[in-house]
């Protein structure tokens, strides 16, 4: 078998669940884009657990979700306020803002997480027609840092967005971790806690491929299903991507995967914190360990398990746990680092 890594939760296979589920989808043919029996029963399960009043629309990948959901509440004239650290904002090769046509603004945080205090100051430009508006705020759930925002957080950020006529939107490729996380439910730290559009990922959490767009207010989604055919997110074959949803959310699988990706990082960062050349940089809050280690024994490492420099100046790297990683693969990994970093 090929050895697990730590680089990425997309560089995991898919689980096995989730597999049975896609050829189960294997029968006979079906109406195409997305009006078929199987996208009906995803649809219903989506909102067993966001609520009754959703719109929900799947398409192929995180980026795409991002990109279309913000497309679908903004204009050219708007700005998109984001974290610096922000995937919309580093790894989407400006499809955000070609899409949107918005000015992204991106803040500088130590921990992925944005702040109200430093939203403030952007309202001075409100009305006035020589700046963009600002009409979103974009945060990642979980942040590319590992960190998870409290219900707290999440309702403050919602708060300031809704009393400044903004919306808030969610990156939530690792919203499960987030849920899993804070021991909350998907729908407390989604539609309760004032989010208006989500990116629901699936791919880090097992499944092949394939992301829900949700919108917590229909009317926000008047005009999506033209968006995502337009945007070239409307998956013909739809059932495959809504069987792999009802795999995990018919049960607890979401669950069990986030929960276990998450336990695995703790355990990661629990065993390389005991050795004395590594410093962990961000609190473990999901299945992301963020530490410094030195520079000369990095590619000795990656030789045998690779992983992602984040911070190439502070020497910081990223080590991620997915669904399918074991404690015999941390065990072996810790004992290689103790090996290696003397
Ligand atoms: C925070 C975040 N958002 C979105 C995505 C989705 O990206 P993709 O378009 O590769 O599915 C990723 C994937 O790495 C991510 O880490």
């Amino acid at each position: 078998m090929t050895k697990r890594s730590f680089a990425s939760d997309n560089n995991a296979g898919v689980h096995p669940e989730v597999l049975k589920a896609i050829k189960a989808a294997n029968d006979g043919h079906v109406i195409a884009y997305g009006n078929d029996h199987i996208t009906a029963r995803a649809v219903k399960l989506f909102q067993k657990h966001f609520g009754p009043d959703i719109a929900v629309y799947f398409v192929f990948g995180g980026t795409g979700a991002n990109v279309l959901g913000l497309k679908s509440i903004t204009q050219s004239h708007h700005a998109i306020i984001c974290a610096e650290t922000a995937h919309v904002n580093v790894d989407e090769c400006g499809a955000p803002e070609k899409y949107t046509g918005c000015k992204l603004i991106a803040l500088p945080t130590p921990d992925g997480k944005l702040r109200v205090e430093q939203l403030k100051p952007l309202l001075h430009v409100v009305g006035n027609e020589h700046h963009v508006q600002p009409r979103v705020i974009s945060i990642s759930q979980v942040t590319e840092m590992g960190t998870v925002y409290t219900k707290k957080e999440l309702r403050s950020l919602s708060s300031f967005a809704h009393d400044n006529n903004m919306l808030l939107h969610v990156d939530g490729a690792r919203i499960s971790n987030a849920a899993v996380s804070l021991n909350a439910s998907l729908k407390e730290i989604s539609a309760d806690v004032g989010v208006d559009v989500l990116s629901f990922g699936g791919t880090k959490n097992g499944m092949m491929y394939g992301e829900a767009v949700i919108f917590f207010d229909k009317k926000l989604a008047s005009d999506f299903k033209f968006i995502r055919k337009q945007g070239m997110h409307l998956p013909s074959k739809m059932r495959y991507i809504s069987a792999q949803f009802e795999a995990l959310l018919s049960g607890n699988l979401w669950k069990r995967n986030a929960t276990h990706a998450n336990r695995m990082a703790h355990l990661l960062a629990n065993e390389l914190a005991k050795i004395p050349k590594i410093k962990i940089t961000q609190p473990v809050e999901s299945n992301g360990v963020f530490a410094i280690v030195p520079p000369k024994y990095i590619q000795r490492l990656q030789k045998k398990y690779f992983f992602w420099v984040w911070d190439e100046a502070i020497s910081e790297v990223r080590l991620m746990a997915s669904f399918d990683t074991s404690e015999h693969d941390i065990q072996e990994f810790v004992k290689l680092v103790r090996k290696t970093v003397k």
